[in-house]
């Protein structure tokens, strides 16, 4: 038997509003991306939401917003994925990593506030694995004109103290992907209380137009389809099964995995619903009975017919993409060590409550619990 990784959830209601789409001639942005975006705002409870192509490209338009260019700085998490920063690139400004705090993940917002220099003019924070970042701090990031960017993309459905992921900075970035918990095989969505933002976003994604050919300002084709959008409209109805689903596999994964020496569980702080996009588990060697590291547990676990996942294997500043900004090994250990010791365990909706058991049984097997 093979326990796959990921598995996208598709029924027959996603075919046939593609089939209605098709139907219809109207297949570029039109009517359905309009209702999509309502829908998606509303369930995220945001003022606007603006419908894109990927969620790179509402990362860009985010960046965009911001007015980030090329004398800025924008300061951000190593242990992502390239599309985190890689916008930054983009508008020729600064990417400015800051270590990880070891239990979530993700950048910690007090040592994103003291890597703060006259430069920045945004940040942007992940919602990693589909936790939902921490806003402690967007006060003082507001007194002083920085605009904070919630990389939501792996997050929809997640939320924090009753606040929606992609409503807990000033803008928020989802990707639609075809793995993502909502998907649309590929598509994007930027959320906003902010009308400027959402102009500026708008603006961004159809090639900097204001009115009909007039350009005022360089922009993209980041237009989501109709098609698209229709599917995100029917797997928006589908959301909350779809999450439950995946947070009742987290649970089963804690009863079964709970007390393995050297195995530590994905961190849930008080208050927030995990959207559980990634189950990540770190494996520290010293601590396993059998001393078995992430690496020769992956192997074993692959050869017995279960898949894993690293993400991710190399922090960003590590990455010739990043090299000439001069970071080295050493520079930001809690990103480097998360790099060596993560692996992310299968946890889609449709794995069942044996194979999670089988996952975890195989797991205390090889690591000799
Ligand atoms: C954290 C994070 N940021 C950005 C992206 C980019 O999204 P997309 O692949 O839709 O461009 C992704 C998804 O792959 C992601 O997981």
């Amino acid at each position: 038997m093979l326990i796959s990784l990921v598995r996208p959830i598709v029924g027959e209601e996603e075919v046939e509003a593609v089939v209605r789409v098709m139907r219809s001639g109207q297949l570029a942005s039109g009517p359905e991306v309009k209702a999509f975006e309502e829908a998606f705002a509303s369930a995220c409870g945001v003022k606007h939401a603006v419908a894109v192509n990927s969620g790179t490209a509402a990362i860009h338009c985010a960046l965009e917003a911001a007015g980030v260019g090329p004398d800025d700085e924008v300061i951000t998490t190593p242990f992502t994925f390239a599309a985190t920063a890689t916008p930054i690139l983009m508008q020729r400004a600064t990417p400015r990593f800051v270590d990880i705090d070891e239990q979530t993940y993700n950048a910690d917002p007090e040592r994103m506030l003291a890597a703060l220099t006259p430069k920045t003019k945004a940040v942007v924070a992940v919602d990693l694995f589909g936790l939902p970042v921490d806003p402690q701090g967007l006060d003082e990031l507001r007194r002083r004109g920085i605009m904070a960017v919630e990389d939501a993309c792996q997050a929809i459905g997640a939320r924090r103290h009753g606040v929606a992921a992609g409503a807990l900075l000033d803008v928020g970035c989802f990707s639609l992907y075809a793995t993502k918990n909502l998907m649309t095989g590929e598509g994007g969505v930027l959320t906003t209380d902010n009308d400027a933002i959402a102009t500026a976003a708008r603006r961004f994604r159809q090639h900097g137009q204001g009115e009909r050919y007039e350009y005022l300002s360089l922009g993209y084709n980041y237009r989501m389809t109709d098609m698209s959008a229709a599917i995100g409209r029917v797997q928006l109805g589908r959301l909350e099964s779809i999450n439950a689903a995946r947070r009742k596999n987290a649970h089963l994964y804690r009863r079964f995995l709970a007390d393995v020496p050297g195995i530590v569980l994905p961190f849930v702080p008080e208050g927030v619903e995990h959207a559980y996009h990634q189950f990540t588990i770190r494996v520290v060697a010293e601590e396993t009975p059998n001393g078995t590291d992430r690496d020769a547990l992956r192997a074993k676990l692959s050869e017995r017919g279960v898949a894993t996942g690293i993400y991710y294997p190399t922090p960003l500043h590590l990455n010739p993409l990043f090299a000439s900004l001069g970071y080295k090994l050493g520079d930001l250990p809690n990103s480097e060590r998360a790099a060596s010791q993560v692996a992310a365990l299968p946890i889609h909706p449709l794995l069942t409550e044996a194979e999670v058991e089988t996952v975890s049984s195989t797991i205390r097997d090889i690591v000799g619990a």
